[in-house]
C-alpha cells in the first residue's frame, strides 16, 4: 500500500506548488483564507498546513465560478486546476507561492463553516479568552502553526539524539504517589479503593532512579508533569519535560549529553550553531555578579558589585545600620546613566519599593571623578573611590545601590540590572546558555507550597540530590553552606533545565531525610520503596530534566509559554476550550467514596 504525501483527496499541498508545476492539473484541499470576488472572476486563497496559494475561478469553468461564489472564510473545499504563471505585475513575491496561480476547472466544498470568531492571521487584536475558547482556529494562524511544527521538530531531534546516545526511551507511570519537587500534588482519587488516592507525578524522578537500580543504565522519556501551584508567563499545571538519567557516569556526562542535545535541537529549528561547552558559574558567584541564579548573560557589562568593605566604616545611614544587621550594600553601574533625569531616578526608586525595597540610593559621577548623590555628603572620599574602582564608574555613569538582607539585596540589584537593560535596549541577540553549578544543598524554609522538612531547612532542588564528596560526611553541621552536586541549564535568564548527581547509598538518602525532619517512619510511608531499592544494588548515577515547553518558547522567541502548547490553561488552570475543571458527578464522587464539604466551608 502506498501513503501519499497528502493524503488520497489530493495531489499537491497548497503552499509547495511553484512554477515547476506550471501547466500541471494539480488537486488541493484547505481552507479558504481570503476570497476576493470580481463577479465575473473570484480569487481564492487557499490555504493548508503547506502554506497558501491562489485559486482562479472564470467563467470558463462556470461551476466553479458559482462556488467560488457560495464559499466563505474558513470553508474546506477542494480544488482541481492547472497550474498557471500569474501575468507579469500580478506575482506576489510576499507569497512562495506567489509566482503561480491554480486556474480551478472544479472547486468542491468538503465543509462550511461558520464565521470564524476571529480573522485567521497573525497580526490580530483580541482577547486571550477568545483564542483559548476557540484554539482550533487560532492554531490555524500561520505564527501558532509554526510554532506546532516546530516543537515536533524539537522532540524529534531531541530522540533522534538520545537514542544515538544509547538511551532507552520508557515510561513512568501517571497515577502513582507524590513525588516531592516543591509544589503541590493533583490528587485522583480511587474508585477500587475509596477513600484513597493516586497522586499525579511531578516528575518522574523517583521512577528514573529506580530504573538506574534495574539496570537500565540510560534512560530517557518525555514526560508530563504536573504541579498544582501558582501560574506565571512560563508556569502551567501539566507541562513537559526532557527527562534524562544515567548509570556510571558525573556531572561531566550529564552536562555533555545535554549540552549535545541543546546544540543539535538549535542547529535543527534554527540552523544556530550553539557554542559548546557552555560557560559555567558557581551559584555563588551567580548571585553575586547578577544577583540571579538565572543570569541573563546577553547583557553585556552590567555587573554587580557588593560594596561592604568599601562601606564598612560609612557614615551613610542606611547603610551604616544595614551592615551592622549582617546584611550588604550591593551596587550597579549604568553607564551613559548620568544622562537620566531626576525623574527617571524617582522612577526606578519607586520601581524598586514596589519590589519590597525600603528604597534605592544613585548617585551620577561627575567628570572630575566626585559623585553627585543624595548621600554624597556623607561618604568620604575614600569611599566614593571604592565605589568607582568596584563598580568599573567612570565620568557619565550612573551608580545605583541597594542595601538590605544580602539575598534580597542581590536579588533586588539583579533585578535592576534586567530592567535597565530591557528599558535601555543593552540585551544582546541570540542564546546565552551557562550551567550555574554549586548551588546549596538547603536553604531556610520559605512559603513554596509544600515544604519537604520541618526543620527550618528546605532542599534547594530535591531530597535526593547528593551533597558534594567534601558534605558528604557533614553536611548536618554546616546546612547554610554544604554544597550539592547539582547543576542548573540556564538560557538568556531563563532556568531551562535543572539536574543533579543523586544520593545512591540507602544511608545518606536516609541522613538526609532525618535531617530535614522526616521521620523514620514517614520516610518509610512516602518514600519506603526508594529506599527499599537504595538498598538493592544502586549504581551511582545522576541525571538532568529540561522543561520542553521553556525550550520551545527560546526557539520561538515565544513571552508566554501558552504559545508554545496547544491547549495550554489559563492563569487559574481552567482550559477554556473544554471547560474543564468541571463540577463533580455525584455518583462519580459516591463511587470513590467521597463528601464536598458545604461551600461555605471551603477555604
Ligand atoms: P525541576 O523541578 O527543576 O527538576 O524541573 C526541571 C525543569 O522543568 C521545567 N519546569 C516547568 N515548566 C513549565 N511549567 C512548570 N510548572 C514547570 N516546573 C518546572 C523547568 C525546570 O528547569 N526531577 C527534577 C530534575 C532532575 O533532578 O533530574 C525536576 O523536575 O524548565
Ligand atoms: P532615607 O534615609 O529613608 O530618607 O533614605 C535616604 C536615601 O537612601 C533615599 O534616596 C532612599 O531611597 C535611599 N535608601 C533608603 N533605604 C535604602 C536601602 N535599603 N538601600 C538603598 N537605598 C536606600
Amino acid at each position: 500500500m502506498s501513503i501519499t504525501a497528502f493524503g488520497a483527496l489530493r495531489s499537491h499541498g497548497a503552499g509547495t506548488l511553484r512554477a515547476g508545476h506550471a501547466d500541471e492539473t494539480v488537486t488541493i484541499a484547505g481552507w479558504v483564507d481570503t476570497r476576493r470576488d470580481h463577479g465575473g472572476v473570484a480569487f481564492l486563497d487557499l490555504r493548508d498546513r503547506s502554506g497558501i496559494v491562489q485559486v482562479v475561478a472564470d467563467p470558463e469553468a462556470s461551476d466553479a465560478l458559482a462556488a467560488a461564489h457560495r464559499v466563505r472564510p474558513e470553508w474546506v473545499v477542494r480544488v482541481t486546476g492547472t497550474v498557471r504563471m500569474r501575468p507579469e505585475g500580478m506575482r506576489n513575491d510576499k507569497l512562495d507561492t506567489g509566482d503561480i496561480e491554480v486556474a480551478a476547472t472544479s472547486i468542491e466544498v468538503l465543509a462550511e463553516a461558520q464565521t470564524p470568531p476571529f480573522p485567521v492571521e497573525d497580526r490580530i487584536e483580541v482577547s486571550e479568552e477568545l483564542r483559548l475558547t476557540h484554539r482550533y482556529v487560532d492554531l490555524r494562524r500561520p505564527h501558532m502553526a509554526e510554532i506546532l511544527q516546530l516543537r515536533s521538530r524539537a522532540t524529534s531531534v531531541i530522540r533522534r539524539t538520545m537514542e544515538e546516545h544509547g538511551f532507552l526511551d520508557v515510561e513512568t507511570p501517571i497515577l502513582t504517589k507524590a513525588t516531592p519537587e516543591g509544589a503541590r500534588d493533583f490528587l485522583v482519587p480511587s474508585r477500587l479503593q475509596p477513600g484513597e488516592s493516586y497522586a499525579l507525578p511531578q516528575s518522574p524522578q523517583l521512577f528514573k532512579q529506580l530504573l538506574m537500580v534495574a539496570g537500565v543504565e540510560r534512560y530517557y522519556q518525555i514526560a508530563r508533569c504536573f504541579r498544582d501551584e501558582n501560574l506565571r508567563a512560563d508556569r502551567q499545571p501539566e507541562f513537559t519535560q526532557l527527562d534524562v538519567e544515567l548509570s556510571f557516569g558525573d556531572q561531566e556526562d550529564v552536562i555533555g549529553i545535554t549540552e549535545q542535545v541543546l546544540a543539535a535541537v538549535w542547529r535543527a529549528t534554527l540552523g544556530v550553531e550553539v557554542e559548546t561547552p557552555f560557560q559555567r558559574l558557581t551559584y555563588a558567584s551567580a548571585m553575586e555578579r547578577f544577583g540571579s541564579d538565572k543570569p541573563d548573560l546577553r547583557i553585556e557589562g552590567l555587573e554587580l558589585a557588593t560594596l561592604d568593605e568599601v562601606f564598612a566604616d560609612t557614615e551613610v545611614g542606611v547603610f551604616k545600620g544595614v551592615l551592622g544587621d549582617g546584611g550588604s550594600v550591593v551596587a550597579l553601574a549604568l553607564p551613559g546613566g548620568g544622562e537620566m533625569t531626576r525623574r527617571e531616578f524617582d522612577e526606578l526608586v519607586e520601581w524598586a519599593k514596589r519590589r519590597g525595597a525600603k528604597g534605592l540610593a544613585w548617585g551620577v559621577v561627575e567628570a572630575d571623578g566626585g559623585l553627585r548623590s543624595p548621600l554624597s555628603k556623607f561618604m568620604s572620599e575614600a569611599e566614593i573611590a571604592g565605589v568607582l574602582s568596584s563598580t568599573g564608574a567612570g565620568p557619565g555613569d550612573a551608580v545605583f545601590f541597594g542595601a538590605g538582607e544580602t539575598t534580597f539585596a542581590r536579588e533586588l540589584m539583579g533585578a535592576l540590572r534586567g530592567h535597565l537593560a530591557a528599558e535601555r535596549d543593552l540585551i544582546g541577540d541570540g542564546f546565552a546558555f551557562c550551567w550555574v553549578v554549586d548551588a546549596p544543598m538547603f536553604e531556610p524554609v520559605v512559603d513554596r507550597g509544600e515544604a519537604v522538612g520541618t526543620t527550618g531547612w528546605t532542599p534547594v532542588h530535591h531530597p535526593f540530590t547528593a551533597p558534594t564528596p567534601k558534605w558528604i560526611d557533614r553536611f548536618e553541621e554546616s546546612p547554610g553552606e554544604a554544597l550539592s552536586n547539582a547543576y542548573d541549564v540556564v538560557c538568556n535568564g531563563y532556568e531551562l533545565g535543572g539536574g543533579s548527581i543523586r544520593i545512591h547509598d540507602r544511608d545518606v538518602q536516609a541522613r538526609v531525610f532525618r535531617f530535614l525532619g522526616i521521620s523514620d517512619e514517614v520516610a518509610e510511608e512516602r518514600f519506603g520503596f526508594l529506599l527499599r531499592g537504595l538498598a538493592h544494588g544502586a549504581p551511582p548515577h545522576g541525571g538532568i530534566a529540561l522543561g520542553l515547553d521553556r525550550l520551545v518558547m527560546l526557539l520561538a522567541d515565544a513571552n508566554n509559554i501558552r504559545d508554545v502548547i496547544a491547549f495550554p490553561k489559563t492563569q487559574s488552570g481552567a482550559c477554556l476550550l473544554t471547560d474543564a475543571p468541571a463540577a463533580y458527578d455525584p455518583v462519580a464522587l459516591r463511587d470513590v467514596g467521597l463528601r464536598l464539604l458545604p461551600e461555605a466551608t471551603r477555604d
